[in-house]
């Protein structure tokens, strides 16, 4: 879920719309609003299931107003309806509230403190709402805030507001990412930097259990126990150009153009005069480890299996890859030495804040990639190295899986003999990409796909990893059953899947391997299967239908993908869903 809180000089509708439109990629079953009401001097509420531009309409021709909450929802607790959208009301309407997070003894504290209370929804969120109004009857408003605070268990990025004190809102947060924006206009507070942008000059990423009191021109933050914190506030330097689509059809479609420029951005930020910026600190750690645990969730843990093969190929250490809800809680037999690197575009996941809470504990060194730098994971882990891919918007993620690969990449030269210039071969891998997108072919292919329910995409090594992400990248947003298999294994019982006319897409660049997937398709080809070819130049032969420049072998996963992300692109395009929004996902789970 997203938040957006305001408070300033101008419409607080247009800030809090703005702002939830650039958080929609945090989920969109059901977006609400709460605004004052200068003429009857209260808090409206707007709320419905449904996306932000339908919340729009329907604040269309509210009264004007100053300060307002705002929230864009993926449901966890609750059917997506109009009750359990945000923002939940205290059962006088004195409070109002959106939030993100999950408060795990929900139900424990409606049995201890709420009996008898009518509740109008069944979110976890209502009992901090009717919490709040419960201590409200002895104790002034903000000690009422703080007190249940200090009662929740779980996560929590909550904004508030009183109908008695109607010039001030109150934020608080624990886990879920919050952070607050200042400008000439007015003061924000919003889930994401993202939402800041073209209203803040300033932002300041909360940190964990502050309590904040937000007037027009004042902003005072406050610990748990209600002790005033200082407020260290730094310049934001995105413009909006960075998160609007300008003349592409869709974010995915700009993103998956931009990959050339992050490639160069990855080589020009990590070089200063051909020197590595990358930190000694980390080499020297993962040195002197005896075993590195990558860490991730979707897309991201695709980038970590890439990474194993580089780490384990130029660094010559041995590398263990684990999906994140797995591995908090069913923890391995760990090595004596381990070092960990959790791979994350957004920095929020979860799962893996759960991972970090556990190795943290066992007092491990732990390793950030990410392309937040201000997020949870960057700011709580021993170390972090940034993606610099710009704000990926669309939910697939698409340049920040090549930037991951692309950082890991040159983590593993680092820890290399680097017998080859890692900055040649990724200005290399920049142009292949660029190449391939200036003369794309892909359309026919795509159009083929979209006849048949399921498809597979099969590859050997490091063909095999990408195999994996294109698997789900076409899942998400086509919805076709997608499946991406080691080409030798879909022999081994999965062939039983392929019947007339089912599409099977090889990825195939290593020379060393590529007619032993060339023999798996004409397994597949006698049963059947209709079949595509993506490969390199190096291993092209007559009728491969997909061709991409060849570039250093460990880094081909970067330019194997691309044809992949388009024909997603294409096959959701084709059909006309949203490929930007794909139903029942959101890019950042903050809940486990
Ligand atoms: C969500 C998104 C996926 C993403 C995964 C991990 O499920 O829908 O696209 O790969 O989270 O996100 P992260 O921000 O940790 O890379």
């Amino acid at each position: 879920c997203g938040i957006v809180g305001y408070i300033g000089n101008k419409e607080a509708k247009d800030v809090i719309l703005d702002g939830l439109k650039r958080l929609e990629y945090r989920g969109y079953d059901s977006a609400g609003m709460s605004l004052f009401n200068t003429r009857y001097q209260i808090y409206d509420v707007y709320k419905d299931q449904g996306r932000v531009d339908r919340l729009a309409q329907s604040v269309e021709n509210s009264p004007h107003s100053n300060i307002g909450i705002g929230h864009t929802r993926w449901a966890t607790h609750g059917k997506v309806n109009k009750a359990n959208a945000h923002p939940h009301y205290s059962r006088s309407r004195r409070f109002i509230i959106v939030h993100n997070g999950v408060i795990e003894n929900y139900q424990q504290l409606k049995e201890q403190y709420l009996q008898g209370v009518k509740f109008e929804s069944d979110t976890d969120t209502e009992v901090i709402a009717q919490l709040i109004e419960t201590f409200a009857g002895t104790l002034n408003v903000e000690n009422a805030i703080l007190t249940t605070l200090r009662l929740l268990r779980g996560s929590y990025a909550l904004l508030i507001l009183d109908q008695n004190n109607p010039d001030q809102f109150f934020a608080a947060k624990y886990k879920s990412p919050l952070l607050l924006g200042r400008g000439k206009e007015g003061i924000t507070v919003a889930s994401d930097l993202m939402a800041l942008i073209g209203y803040s000059e300033e932002y300041l990423p909360l940190e964990d259990k502050t309590f904040v009191v937000a007037s027009r021109d004042h902003i005072q933050l406050y610990d748990i126990n209600h002790a005033p914190l200082q407020a260290k506030f730094s310049v934001i330097d995105m413009s909006n150009d960075d998160v609007e689509k300008g003349t592409y059809a869709h974010f995915m479609l700009k993103e998956i153009h931009e990959q050339p420029s992050v490639v160069r951005r990855i080589v020009s930020n990590y070089f200063d005069n051909g020197k590595s910026r990358i930190d000694a600190k980390i080499l020297n750690d993962i040195k002197s480890s005896d075993r590195i645990y990558i860490l991730a969730a979707g897309t991201s843990m695709h980038a970590g299996l890439i990474g194993k093969n580089l780490f384990e190929k130029l660094a010559g250490i041995p590398v263990e890859v684990h999906i994140a809800s797995e591995f908090a809680y069913q923890k391995p037999l760990l090595s004596k030495k381990p070092f960990f690197i959790l791979v994350s575009q957004s920095g929020e996941t979860a799962d893996l804040r759960a991972c970090l809470v556990n190795i943290k504990e066992m007092n491990y060194p732990i390793l950030t990639v990410t392309n937040v730098p201000t997020s949870t994971l960057a700011r709580e882990a021993t170390y972090f190295l940034e993606l610099y891919a710009g704000p990926e918007i669309a939910v697939a993620s698409t340049k920040a899986y090549v930037a991951q690969v692309g950082v890991l990449a040159l983590l593993a030269y680092e820890l290399s003999s680097k017998d080859f210039d890692i900055r040649d071969e990724l200005t290399k891998v920049a142009l292949s990409i660029e190449n391939f997108l200036s003369c794309q072919n892909i359309l026919d292919v795509t159009r083929y796909l979209l006849t048949h329910r399921n498809c597979f995409f099969i590859g050997r090594g490091l063909d095999y990893y990408t195999g994996l992400e294109a698997a789900l990248k076409l899942k998400e947003i086509s919805y076709i059953q997608t499946e991406g298999f080691a080409a030798g294994e879909l022999k081994h019982g999965t062939i039983a899947l392929i019947e007339e006319g089912t599409p099977v897409i090889a990825l195939i660049s290593d020379p060393k391997i590529s007619h032993n997937t060339r023999s798996n398709l004409n397994e597949v080809i006698a049963r059947g299967a209709r079949t595509i070819k993506i490969v390199t130049s190096e291993v092209a032969e007559p009728g491969d239908e997909v061709i991409v420049d060849s570039v250093h072998p460990l880094l081909t996963p970067m330019v194997m993908v691309v044809p992949t992300q388009l024909l997603s692109y294409y096959a959701a395009l084709e059909r006309s869903f949203d490929i930007d929004k794909p139903r029942n996902l959101a890019k950042s789970v903050t809940v486990e």
